[in-house]
């Protein structure tokens, strides 16, 4: 994610991977939580940024372009803009806290200096957007370097979903570790699940471990068991879209089922994410909302149709695994070992 030469937030179209690297310019509130919505940018911490950079990609293109005097001249409006433009992204996907605490962060900036005028104000919110998106980047590195300590070299590691470079502003939360150590010289060999119903696994893991020349496995959902059993895999790296004060993780669906198969073939399973995707709010995954998305990403399969007509159809997008199976959670602060208590939690956590 970035800045286009004249302000938009600027993506690449996940959806159209690995066919098609097409980038978007998005400049108003209702594109960017479009493409939240559709998936077109996905992942936890990359969804928070791009909220945070739409946000002020639209306040920018309100206050210059197209959206008449009254906003250019008038700070309250700037401010009822940013409050609306914020409650509507932040409605675009429920599961991830990554994107409510980027955007409280975009609001706070309001409350900074009550005096400001228009353009400070603008420039105010794209630094703050700025800053959600070095950091996530940093984060990242921080992610990698310490995780990097539970990869040997030789090792097969097993991820689900995608958590790397395209679902954050840098290399990536569960494949970071993966990156440091390919980058320090290890071998280290990747099973990526396809991850049904929507193909993070198959059409984006895949792609980007290729094209950074880390080799990757693809594997249908159902098969990780008998791989697990067949002993190929080392350990399991999953990113999380929330992670509560007990430690429970929720990921995406089929997440949970992982952990199960590792905790039975005693394969560590690692939960790896940003302090950002913390909510010492929910004390346990039980209080975390699970998005449930439409039928036709169930029944249909790159515009075919794949179930039976008449069925109904049941499309939870995440699970939640609880904290007893899970060995480690890696955040930039290092590496976390069971039991996790996260409302006293070592690492910065965003205010309550
Ligand atoms: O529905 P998605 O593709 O946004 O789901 C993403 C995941 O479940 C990721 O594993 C999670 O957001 C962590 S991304 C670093």
């Amino acid at each position: 994610m970035q800045w286009s030469p004249d302000g938009a937030l600027r993506i690449v179209d996940q959806r159209r991977l690995p066919g098609e690297f097409v980038e978007r310019d998005l400049r108003t509130v209702a594109e960017v939580a479009e493409a939240i919505r559709t998936l077109a940018v996905r992942g936890a911490p990359a969804i928070g940024v791009a909220a945070a950079m739409g946000l002020a990609a639209a306040v920018w293109h309100a206050t210059r372009v197209g959206a008449g005097p009254a906003l250019l001249a008038d700070v309250a409006a700037v401010r009822a803009f940013v409050h609306g433009g914020a409650a509507e992204l932040r409605a675009a996907r429920p599961t991830a806290v990554n994107l409510g605490w980027a955007l409280d962060r975009m609001r706070d900036v309001l409350d900074r200096d009550p005096g400001v005028g228009v353009t400070p104000l603008t420039a105010a919110l794209r630094a703050e957007a700025e800053a959600i998106r070095a950091e996530d980047e940093a984060m990242c590195a921080a992610i990698g370097a310490a995780g990097r300590e539970l990869l040997r070299d030789g090792m097969r590691v097993l991820t689900h979903c995608n958590a790397g470079a395209l679902a954050t502003a840098g290399i990536g939360t569960a494949l970071a570790p993966v990156y440091a150590a390919v980058e320090a010289g290890l071998r280290i060999e990747v099973f990526a699940d396809e991850t049904r119903p929507l193909l993070q696994g198959s059409r984006l893991t895949a792609w980007e471990l290729a094209r950074a020349g880390v080799p990757v496995t693809v594997i249908t959902d159902g098969m990780a068991g008998s791989v697990m059993a067949a002993g190929k895999i080392d350990l399991v790296l999953v990113g999380a879209d929330r992670i509560a004060a007990n430690g429970d993780s929720a990921n995406k669906i089929g997440t949970y089922a992982l952990a199960v198969l590792a905790k039975h073939h005693r394969i560590p399973f690692v939960v790896v994410a940003p302090s950002s995707s913390i909510d010492a709010r929910a004390p346990t995954g039980a209080e975390i909302p699970i998005e449930e998305r439409g039928a036709d990403e169930v029944t249909h399969l790159a515009g075919a149709r794949v179930a039976a007509a008449g069925a109904t159809v049941f499309n939870p997008a995440f699970d939640v695994t609880p904290a007893a199976l899970i060995s480690h959670i890696v955040t930039e602060a290092g590496v976390l070992c069971a039991p996790f208590r996260f409302d006293h939690a070592p690492i910065a956590l965003p205010p309550a």
